[in-house]
């Protein structure tokens, strides 16, 4: 009989509750009305079988509880029961199912005035595309994927060049204009959900999955991914920002385009021509055998910061090393030799393009050209620690993730999971990263996949971590 009583009051005070709740939700986008309307008929049929089969369980309590002398009968068939419970189910489900079908169609069906948005998924972080002035995406394709191109676009597509890339976790929109989803996934399942605008589908790598909305209401809403895509899938949020047309321009208009990304990273990785040809000559000639090009002792003046310094000749004067110098000491390395080596070195007769090659290669060895040089690895390890997703679990600001935050991580000691410690240096982190399992610091999970990277790439990586060893965030 009480537990009756309790059955009667939950259901009770479940209808109560939904009529009387305080949260109302406020639409959001185009689609929101049908989509909560089928909602809501879902949560009406099941509602109703949910007071009905409830109250028929209170209503069994206290009709056949027991009393002396009152037996159970033996039913085993009561066809027109059957048939009514068949029929009462069949219309349900087909209530709950049919309606979707509707709403789906809607929600894929795009209008032809519709702005294009692609969002591409990596594990565990968001890259957005939107069209330049053109109006158009550019075509794309995994083929093109490389460091400078992590979307993969078509560099030979004049539509994509303008294409406007969005490397980051947050987004734009204009209110009040219909706007295609366009989800590429680089790697596993992901799938792109904003609750709020009731919109939500899986990322299928080697598909490109859309849905289309509008959104009626300006104001920040969360993107969550709603697929579980390894140990980072909880960490994989971004944002979305509605506002109006203008101030959406203005955002888009500060951007890059495709051209542009393109454009900055031939520059960065742009070796100078000049410097590469004397490279080559320093080997051809055999330069190199006994001038060390990193710093280390060798038969001649190591050239790492050799270019601009004061050098003490034999005869005790000083020479500022300089072009001409270096000219003459390759044509005729004994007319003013640098005190301390031996006057070993044969002459060159070289032709004037290569001596200034040979002094380009030498010029970007220098002590400022080392500065810049450092600078630029940090910046490519920026960029890389980016384009690969490390920054989805390593964190710049000291902040916990998956993997231990970068934030005064080069140089510090670390505890390692046998209980050893570690001196965080450059081998460390080299190794970290080819084979993260090799090492890995006590109380983090061993899932960092293996990054088979370029010795310029570890050496980037290498000195962007080791840049934020104690000023945080560059
Ligand atoms: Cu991406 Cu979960």
């Amino acid at each position: 009989m009480a537990l009756a009583i309790v059955f009667i009051f939950i259901v009770i005070a479940s209808v109560l509750f939904h009529l009387f709740n305080p949260w109302r939700a406020t639409e959001a986008a185009s689609n929101w009305g049908s989509i909560d309307d089928t909602l809501f008929l879902t949560l009406l049929i099941t509602g109703v079988f949910f007071v009905a089969i409830t109250l028929f369980m209170a209503l069994a309590l206290i009709r056949f509880r027991h009393r002396k002398g009152l037996r159970a009968q033996y039913e085993p068939e009561n066809k027109p029961l059957e048939w009514w419970l068949i029929g009462v189910t069949t219309v349900a489900i087909a209530g709950l199912l049919a309606p979707g079908l509707v709403v789906y169609n809607d929600f894929v069906r795009v209008p032809d005035n519709a702005y294009e948005l692609e969002v591409v998924g990596q594990q565990w972080q968001w890259a957005f595309r939107l069209p330049g002035a053109d109006g158009r995406l550019g075509t794309s394709s995994v083929e093109w994927i490389s460091a400078a191109n992590p979307l993969g676009l078509n560099p030979e597509d004049a539509s994509g060049q303008d294409d406007v890339i969005v490397r980051g976790n947050e987004v734009r929109l204009p209110v009040g204009l219909p706007v295609k989803v366009l989800q590429r996934s680089n790697d596993v399942l992901h799938n792109f959900y904003i609750p709020q605008i009731r919109s939500k589908m899986d990322m299928v790598p080697g598909l490109v999955s859309y849905f289309w909305f509008t959104p009626m209401v300006t104001g920040s809403y969360e993107i969550l991914c709603a697929e579980f895509c390894g140990l980072g899938h909880y960490n994989m949020r971004g944002r979305m920002i509605v506002e109006a047309p203008e101030a959406f321009e203005q955002w888009l208009g500060q951007q890059p385009t495709f051209a542009q990304t393109q454009e900055a990273s031939a520059q960065r990785s742009g070796l100078d021509p000049e410097v590469e040809r004397g490279r080559a000559l320093a080997q051809q000639h055999g330069c190199v055998a006994c001038h060390s090009l990193d710093g280390s002792k060798s038969l001649g003046p190591g050239w790492l910061g050799l270019y601009g310094s004061l050098e003490t000749l034999a005869d005790g004067s000083q020479v500022r090393v300089d072009e001409d110098y270096l000219k003459e000491s390759i044509l005729q390395p004994g007319a003013r030799m640098v005190q301390g080596y031996a006057a070993v070195m044969v002459p060159y007769a070289l032709a004037d393009a290569d001596l200034e090659a040979l002094v380009a290669l030498i010029r970007s060895l220098g002590p400022e050209a080392t500065d810049a040089a450092q600078e630029q690895r940090v910046s490519d390890g920026q960029q890389l620690a980016e384009t690969l997703g490390c920054l989805a679990c390593h964190s710049l600001d000291g902040s916990p993730g998956v993997g231990p935050s970068w934030k005064g991580l080069y140089g510090a000691t670390e505890t390692l999971m046998d209980g050893r410690e570690v001196q965080v240096d450059d081998a460390y982190v080299r190794e970290s990263i080819v084979s993260p399992a090799a090492q890995t610091v006590k109380g983090y999970a061993s899932v960092m996949p293996a990054y088979s990277l370029n010795d310029a790439q570890l050496q980037a990586l290498g000195a962007f971590i080791a840049a934020l060893a104690d000023k945080g965030a560059p």
